[in-house]
């Protein structure tokens, strides 16, 4: 479900048109429908009502701060990876009780951060970190709250860049040798462990594997319970998957009643790290056509049109780094007459295609068009690549839309950037000698 429909010809998010947007702020933009994110999730929060659980907003699907605070004002955590997700999370008003940290490289200054401001958990993913932790909160005088990252050897069936569960994925501790390194961190007096974490994957459209997963994991906390440890979260990540073309992934709440399910009787709280599920349909990447041209027919298949847009992989990578789909749809109206057409950027790499081999409408030059379902993994994993500003970012709220970040300048391109002195001709005193 989304707030971004047609009327009368004219696509909008909310009640705002989009080609206003285009026309006040430019193109490439992503926009993003607060009623859309509120929504979500309050339908994910309410599908998981059966039993005691935390949200905790995944926030590398898409960290611009207004996002956060949309789900921090509804009593949302946040998963983070590093400690500028912190920083982050933290100025969107998360509280640190409910910040769970991940991620498999936690440096030694991003610990101590964490511990600094109090975090709900550190999920764990090796027994050097949790050692690593150990000797850190032993230095700050702290106990630091840990739960292990299991990986329950699932396949979630989804793409292998983003499948984490499986034995050959660097993420986690094997479910088999997760009992060794509980007991260990049992004995470490600054460490206090308090749950059991596991992620599978991301974009699961099936709900078997989070079962099976789920069912594991259970196993797990009963074993560490019946030992008398203090298991009070059991955190079973994100990965819920959403609709970009013909998927049927499962319902949230079909989601929820099968892993309520699945640790029932259990006297726990259920941690859930849901990223794309709730952003990922909220928000579009809107662009304008620069130019169109013709390719000559190749064997096998017709003429082939481009449309050359004013977004790229560089605002957009899914498409060139996963082969994903996003639809794309006129914000106008659209000519009737179709074509074979790929939608390319402006970026110097035959990879960079936002829509391949669709029969698309005969766009023109100056025709705006909306790339759906961009507002997960889309800004945040965007790059200045080809020196290209990163897009302004607007959210909408009914009538109203702000820009909640600009859009970069040149400025931006050459942040921190120095010219060596010696490439000045008056280097002699400065630079270092090594
Ligand atoms: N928790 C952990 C530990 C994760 O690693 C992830 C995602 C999530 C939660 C959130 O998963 P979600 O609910 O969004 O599926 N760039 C890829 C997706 C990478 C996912 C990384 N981890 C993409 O564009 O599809």
């Amino acid at each position: 479900m989304h707030h971004f429909e047609a009327r009368r010809g004219e696509l909008h998010c909310e009640a705002v048109p989009l080609r206003r947007i285009a026309e006040t702020v430019g193109t490439p933009a992503y926009v993003y429908s607060h009623a859309t994110l509120s929504h979500h999730y309050r339908v994910f929060d309410e599908a998981f009502s059966g039993m005691p659980h935390l949200i905790c907003y995944s926030m590398k699907a898409n960290s611009n701060g207004s996002v956060i605070r949309t789900f921090t004002n509804l009593g949302s955590g946040v998963d983070i990876v590093s400690a500028g997700e912190l920083s982050r999370a933290l100025a969107a008003g998360a509280p640190p009780s409910k910040i769970v940290y991940s991620g498999v490289g936690k440096h030694i200054w991003e610990i101590e951060e964490a511990l600094r401001c109090g975090i709900l958990m550190f999920n764990v993913e090796s027994r050097e970190e949790l050692e690593t932790i150990d000797s850190v909160a032993g230095r700050m005088r702290k106990r630091a709250p840990i739960s292990i990252r299991v990986n329950p050897d699932v396949d979630p069936k989804t793409h292998p860049y983003i499948s984490t569960g499986l034995k050959k994925n660097k993420f986690g501790i094997h479910i088999g040798q997760a009992m060794r390194d509980y007991e260990w961190a049992a004995r470490r007096k600054n460490i206090e462990v308090v749950g059991v974490d596991c992620h599978i994957g991301s974009q699961l459209t099936e709900i078997s594997p989070f079962v099976d997963a789920a069912e594991r994991v259970r196993l797990l906390v009963e074993k560490l319970l019946r030992k008398g440890m203090p298991i009070r979260l059991v955190d079973i990540g994100g990965g819920l998957g959403i609709t970009y073309n013909d998927e049927l992934p499962p319902h949230p709440k079909q989601y929820a009643d099968a892993v309520v399910r699945a640790f029932s009787g259990l006297a726990v709280t259920l941690v859930l790290e849901p990223g794309r599920v709730l952003v990922g349909n909220a928000g579009i990447l809107l662009t304008r056509v620069l130019y169109t041209k013709d390719a000559p027919a190749t064997a096998g298949k017709g003429k082939k049109r481009f449309l050359i847009v004013d977004a790229a992989m560089n605002d957009l990578a899914r498409p060139s780094l996963y082969g994903s789909y996003h639809a794309v749809v006129p914000v106008g109206r659209a000519p009737e007459k179709r074509a074979l057409t790929d939608v390319v950027g402006p970026v110097c790499e035959s990879g960079d295609f936002l829509a391949k081999d669709r029969r698309l409408p005969l766009y023109r030059s100056g025709d705006l068009l909306a790339v759906m379902s961009a507002g997960a993994y889309g800004f945040s994993m965007s790059s200045n690549y080809n020196s290209r500003p990163r897009a302004a970012e607007v959210m909408i709220s009914g009538r109203r839309f702000e820009v909640v970040r600009e859009r970069e300048g040149p400025r931006d391109l050459s942040k921190g950037e120095r010219t060596a002195t010696f490439l000045l001709g008056r280097g002699k005193k400065r630079g270092r000698i090594l």
